[in-house]
């Protein structure tokens, strides 16, 4: 618990930490504090019309600071703690600053699993905002080296928990007025969610249909080439299943395992990338369970999806 009240106490001043969570590394800060949640606006460089996730201890914490309807619960009952976001009607008062939720009336809260994130909340004793430990744009950190060198400059205190063992943020669902809305594919698979609550509506139907909010997100310097049988002359390669070995390939799961992929992707995303090729090609991802969340991830880094 040494190091655990440490990151609280740094929370409490104000700072920013590292903090391992159970999907990708967080770069986080007290969520009530205005001052600090600017700081980690500026840090990741993100605009702050792009609003944070708060984490909380336990499912009461999450009832503390939104109102989760009966759909919400069945979810939070079944995933939580775990890699699962949900959006909800913001509870005022509820001590979630109004930059961290960007001025809206909806606030985003998930309660992780790893055991280092949960003895943080413990000891902070209210919620910690935490995006994805990156630089605004760049692949999530999965490992600590990779958030280290991303944000860490900009941090009081980091906490070393290990690779992260999903390797894909939270899955996001809305649960607002009218039907569930699935936000962000991830590690909790639509199907899953829909045997529990029923249909979910397309995922991220507005941001495709509004040309406006196209932007390249998670991306790597490198060009990124989809669905590739083989690389070309001069790519770097990631390949899902067999494939021929080489310096320049990188195999997701020669044994098609959808789980192994997503905890490497962004790692070898980042480790294709490093070796400067004239493009980064990916064999083809089945888009099924957690293939979803993975051709999510890599539309975006291609620069598909905003
Ligand atoms: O796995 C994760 O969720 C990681 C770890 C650190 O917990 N965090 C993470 O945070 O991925 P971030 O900030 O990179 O992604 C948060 C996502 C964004 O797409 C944001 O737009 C969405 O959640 N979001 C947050 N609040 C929202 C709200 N009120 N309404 C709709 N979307 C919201
Ligand atoms: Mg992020």
């Amino acid at each position: 618990m040494g190091r655990a009240s440490e990151l609280a106490r740094a929370l409490s001043a104000g700072d920013l930490i590292i903090l391992p969570t159970e999907t990708v590394y967080g770069l986080a800060a007290d969520a009530a504090s205005p001052a600090a949640v600017a700081q980690l606006y500026e840090a990741k460089g993100r605009p702050r019309f792009n609003p944070l996730i708060s984490h909380v201890g336990d499912l009461d914490a999450a009832l503390g600071i939104a109102d989760l309807d009966d759909r919400a619960r069945v979810l939070a009952n079944a995933f939580w703690p775990g890699p699962l976001t949900i959006v909800a009607p913001y509870r005022m008062g509820g001590g979630v600053c109004d930059l961290a939720r960007a001025g809206l009336n909806t606030v985003a809260v998930r309660v992780p699993a790893h055991p280092l994130a949960r003895q943080v909340l413990k000891a902070f004793g209210g919620p910690i905002v935490a995006p994805s430990a990156n630089r605004s744009g760049r692949p999530s950190p999965t490992t600590f080296a990779d958030a280290m060198a991303e944000t860490g400059a900009f941090t009081a205190a980091a906490l070393d928990g290990g690779p992260c063992p999903v390797g894909l943020e939270s899955t996001v669902v809305a649960l607002l007025d009218g039907p569930p809305r699935l936000l962000r594919p991830g590690a909790v698979t639509r199907a899953v969610m829909e045997a529990l609550i029923g249909p979910l509506a397309e995922a991220e139907a507005d941001a495709k249909r509004s040309p406006g909010r196209l932007t390249r997100h998670y991306a790597p310097s490198a060009p990124v080439r989809l669905a590739a049988g083989a690389p070309a002359p001069g790519e770097a390669y990631l390949a899902f299943g067999p494939a021929p070995e080489g310096p320049h390939v990188f195999n997701l799961s020669p044994s098609r395992d959808l789980a192994e992929a997503a905890t490497r992707l962004f790692t070898y995303l980042r480790a294709a990338d490093a070796l400067a090729p004239r493009a980064i090609a990916v064999a083809p991802i089945p888009e099924e369970g957690l293939g979803e969340a993975i051709n999510d991830r890599l539309r975006r880094a291609a620069g598909f999806v905003g």
